[in-house]
């Protein structure tokens, strides 16, 4: 049902937009209708009755209004209809300063897919430490020494720095331009490494370029492009090359949940267990899988399970062959 915003709301809306903003009304975010939202800094706006500040039952429900909005990404600013009535002017170019402020912050990168995983690797929850950790131990046991590895969707480079451990010949690929940026910072001293800003379902190498494809914690973000993506990894992968592969298990919602709210990733909605983020993030998506979807996946690409390790509930870590 359509609700109507209060007149302070619809006074501050109508300032806001003169000021350029993107100003949405009575927006309902699955817990409650919200006054005034401007999607584009994320920042909720409250424009209140003086019972939200008289009435303890009224602070209390509204500390929990807010606490939902933190979890999908959003802050919330509360502003009592006295001062619109006083200073609406000023109040409408405050926010728009600030809103602009975070807007730019968020085009800086910090938020993007790749920005809130960096933070996810600097201070991991203790199931997702285990799952770094295992990857690396899976990735020393499993290359060998001078074999050309290419690492898809490289981020930052963690685990192209692992990589390196065992062999020098290592290109690591990624669509998100801070990612490129960052990675090969880590390795400019070493000719063999190399970092390329380009998609995972078009790659720039020749048909059988690379003895092993890692393919680490993409698979969830492909969304509608897991297949594409996965047959460009066989492609240039060499006949009896190994892909490997790790992924949320169809176990991981309730420690993802925590980490997403921990970050403050900007959850547009959620769909089963399928996280659709904020489309400012880039890659959007987060998904989990069994093993019985990973291998109807990697099946139809011709790739063939050799290899299966499960890590807590969070993810799996595997091997298939070409
Ligand atoms: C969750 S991060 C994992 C990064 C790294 N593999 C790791 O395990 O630390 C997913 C990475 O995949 C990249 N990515 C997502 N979709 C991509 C695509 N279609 N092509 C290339 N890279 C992609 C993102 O930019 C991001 O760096």
């Amino acid at each position: 049902m359509y609700r109507k915003p209060t007149q302070e709301a619809q006074e501050l809306k109508v300032a806001l937009e003169k000021l350029g903003l993107r100003v949405l009304a009575e927006v309902d975010d699955g817990h409650k209708h919200i006054d005034l939202t401007l999607p584009d800094a994320r920042i909720n706006i409250e424009v209140d009755g003086s019972q939200h500040l008289t009435d303890p039952y009224q602070i209390l429900s509204d500390l929990k209004r807010t606490h939902f909005s933190d979890d999908l990404g959003y802050d919330t600013v509360h502003i009592p209809n006295q001062a619109i009535h006083t200073n609406l002017g000023g109040i409408a170019s405050a926010l728009a300063e600030a809103g602009a402020l975070r807007i730019e912050g968020f085009r800086k990168g910090k938020d993007t897919n790749i920005g809130y995983w960096e933070q996810v690797l600097q201070a991991p929850t203790p199931a997702y430490q285990k799952l770094f950790d295992a990857e690396r131990d899976y990735l020393l046991k499993s290359i060998k020494p001078d074999e050309k590895v290419l690492d898809i969707g490289c981020g930052d480079g963690r685990n192209m720095r692992t990589i390196l451990e065992k062999t020098k010949f290592v290109t690591g690929i990624d669509n998100d331009q801070i990612a490129v940026k960052d990675a090969p910072k880590h390795f400019s001293d070493i000719s063999t490494v190399k970092v390329v800003h380009t998609e995972a379902v078009s790659l720039p190498f020749e048909n059988g370029s690379f003895d092993v494809v890692t393919f680490l914690m993409i698979l969830p973000n492909l969304d509608t492009h897991k297949i594409e993506a996965l047959s460009e990894a066989v492609r240039v992968l060499k006949s009896g090359g190994v892909l490997i592969l790790s992924t949320f298990a169809e176990t991981a919602f309730d420690e993802r949940m925590e980490v997403y709210k921990r970050v403050k990733v900007p959850i547009e909605r959620i769909e089963g267990t399928k996280f659709i983020f904020d489309k400012s993030l880039g890659a959007n998506v987060s998904e989990q899988f069994s093993r019985d979807e990973i291998e109807q996946l990697t099946k139809k690409v011709g790739l063939k399970a050799i290899e299966w390790q499960k890590v807590g509930t969070l993810a799996y870590i595997c091997t298939l062959q070409k």
